[in-house]
């Protein structure tokens, strides 16, 4: 069971001939609730792709303090970054539940993309991607008053399909700390703007989780049009 991986962007235009083959270069990985896949600053490897469970990518910002950066699903990509540059891991990778990966290992990619040159454009099209929402990231973080990020971060995990799919909306497992991690915000200041929101009917709050409602205003907050 797990996503289907051939819906992945990585495999976008290429044959089922040619994608049969890639999957043969992919190694299957499992990793229990709270492994450490890699650390940052470490040489890597291969590139993963999330068949099922959660990754959560993070970063030890210069006071030591662990930054969350995202929260990622099945169907998404990481660790593509070391591969294509070679340079050190740019952040760790940890499973936040029991987690089933494919793993490509850098030797068969490089064989892989003389023979699927299209694959190589896929995974330039991922970093493309991150790219923009990294740049939009930053002019929300930059630009935006609190409200804002906050209602910017969780309209990212909504994006990307964290969480479970609820009869209401979609039901999220997240601490105010790492709310308050991706919002790039303080925690008091999450917990007025998440009381706000609740108060409004647009979150629900829970134990360790919050139920985003609705969605139309929370983009209103974050274009600060209500
Ligand atoms: P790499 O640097 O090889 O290892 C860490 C991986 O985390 C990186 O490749 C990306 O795939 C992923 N990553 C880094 N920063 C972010 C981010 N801000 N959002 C989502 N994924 C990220």
């Amino acid at each position: 069971m797990g996503v289907d991986i051939r819906r992945s962007t990585l495999f976008d235009g290429l044959s089922d001939e040619a994608f049969s083959v890639i999957k043969q270069a992919f190694r299957s990985i499992n990793l229990a609730p709270g492994q450490v896949l890699f650390e940052a600053s470490e040489p890597g490897h291969a590139l993963y792709l999330i068949r099922r469970g959660k990754v959560k990518i993070s970063h030890a910002n210069l006071d030591g303090k662990e930054k969350l950066l995202a929260f990622l699903n099945p169907g998404d990509i990481f660790g593509e970054m070391s591969l294509v540059d070679e340079s050190p891991r740019s952040a760790r990778a940890v499973a936040v539940e029991a987690s089933a990966l494919f793993a490509l290992y850098k030797q068969e990619y490089f064989l892989l993309i003389e023979r699927f040159p299209l694959l190589a454009h896929n995974l330039a099209r991922i970093l493309a991607q991150r790219l923009r929402e990294m740049n939009r990231e930053a002019e929300v973080l930059t630009f935006e008053e609190s409200r804002g990020k906050v209602a910017y971060a969780l309209l990212k995990l909504y994006r990307h399909q964290y969480g479970e799919k609820t009869s209401q909306g979609r039901l999220m497992k997240l601490t105010q700390r790492e709310l308050s991690e991706l919002a790039a915000t303080s925690r008091e200041t999450v917990t007025r703007v998440v009381a706000e929101l609740i108060e409004r009917g647009v979150l629900k709050g829970g134990v360790g989780s919050i139920e985003v409602l609705d969605v139309a205003t929370l983009e209103k907050v974050l274009y600060d049009l209500e």
